[in-house]
């Protein structure tokens, strides 16, 4: 019996998302097992010093990263680089990324506190080459000012839709995790009227209400990233400003069962249904960052903490400081 991360809980009001990348020529496997306990112990801790803040911290590993560290083979079994989705106008980019961490609660300081132990930990063999700080935005509005997240599984749709099950039995209770870093270009998007806003979402702006069929243009953000009933992925987007650098945007964080489900959500978007009828909410939003891990269960990774879910092979393809293979 595994049990799963925290990919399906609900919204914190804060959080902190980092992408590391392992440095070059290190052996990296020691931390690693290292992060893997801290991990848990965040967590536990957390829930027992705020039980109501829903502090967590859930650890993703890239495809490049599972191999460099000889976790199991074979590997989950839509764990892939994630490669470039290149539309007639805009590009779903493909970026770096070894280790994720999502981090949320109720109270900054937890998640600070949290972000500053994994750092801690990982900056002697790691590069932390990406950190965002989302916040809840009033009622759960992206930075845009539409709410973000109506839409996701609720109740007991959760774990069908965000957990893999017997299909990959090595890896049930695990879940696929896609990254995007979103820039949006707020003030193009404030000088629509509140009309031509709804149109690119589909969506009544204040209600939060769906647009009837015979409205709701087929370039809305909604009719292109709904792809049935049967496919559906656990959204935990946060929105994140900086006024000062011009940088706002929306941190789009999905956990789901298939990344094949989340690639065609991506393809409809990027690329158009039919081609050419692309998203137009990419008309006000850049992606700056595309990266897909894997959050293995929290079984996983407390046999990983002792050492004991690594390839036969151990040290294969790590590599020794003196750039000799271990
Ligand atoms: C620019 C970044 C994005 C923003 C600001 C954004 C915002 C929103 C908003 C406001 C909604 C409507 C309310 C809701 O149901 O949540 C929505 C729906 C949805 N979004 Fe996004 N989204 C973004 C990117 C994406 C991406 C990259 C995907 C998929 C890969 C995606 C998948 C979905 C899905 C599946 C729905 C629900 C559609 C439905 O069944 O009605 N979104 N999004």
């Amino acid at each position: 019996m595994t049990i799963s991360q925290h990919v399906l809980d609900y919204h914190g009001n804060n959080t902190i998302f980092q992408v590391w990348v392992f440095k070059p020529q290190l052996s990296v496997k020691e931390a690693f097992m290292r992060i893997c306990a801290l991990v848990d112990n965040l967590n536990n801790s957390g829930q027992n010093r705020f039980p109501d803040s829903g502090a967590t911290c859930v650890l993703g590993i890239g495809h490049d990263a599972w191999l460099r560290l000889d976790l199991p083979r074979p590997l989950p079994l839509e764990l892939e680089n994630f490669r470039p989705i290149t539309g007639a106008k805009h590009t779903a980019v493909a970026t770096a990324g070894d280790l994720h961490f999502h981090i949320k609660g109720s109270q900054p300081g937890i998640c600070f506190d949290m972000a500053a132990a994994i750092t801690a930990t990982l900056s002697t063999v790691a590069d932390c080459i990406e950190e965002v700080h989302g916040f809840r935005y009033w009622d759960g509005r992206s930075i845009l000012g539409f709410v973000d997240g109506t839409e996701n599984p609720h109740g007991d749709e959760r774990a069908g839709f965000g957990l893999i099950g017997d299909e990959d039995a090595a890896y049930k209770n695990g879940s696929y995790l896609f990254v995007q870093k979103y820039i949006h270009n707020l003030m193009a998007f404030s000088s629509l009227t509140v009309e031509e806003q709804e149109k690119v979402f589909g969506r009544y702006k204040m209600s939060d209400i769906e647009m009837p069929d015979n409205i709701k243009p087929a370039n809305a953000h909604i009719a292109l990233a709904n792809i049935g009933d049967e496919f559906k992925i656990i959204r935990d987007n946060m929105p994140f400003g900086n006024m000062g650098a011009n940088e706002m945007g929306t941190y789009f964080i999905a956990y789901a069962r298939t990344f094949s489900t989340v690639k065609k959500m991506l393809d409809n978007m990027f690329i158009g249904s039919p081609p050419g009828n692309y998203d137009r909410l990419l008309d006000f939003s850049i992606a700056k960052t595309g990266t897909l891990f894997f959050a293995p269960s929290a079984t996983f990774l407390s046999d990983a903490a002792s050492g004991d879910i690594f390839q036969p092979d151990t040290g294969k393809n790590e590599v020794l400081p003196n750039g000799s293979s271990s």
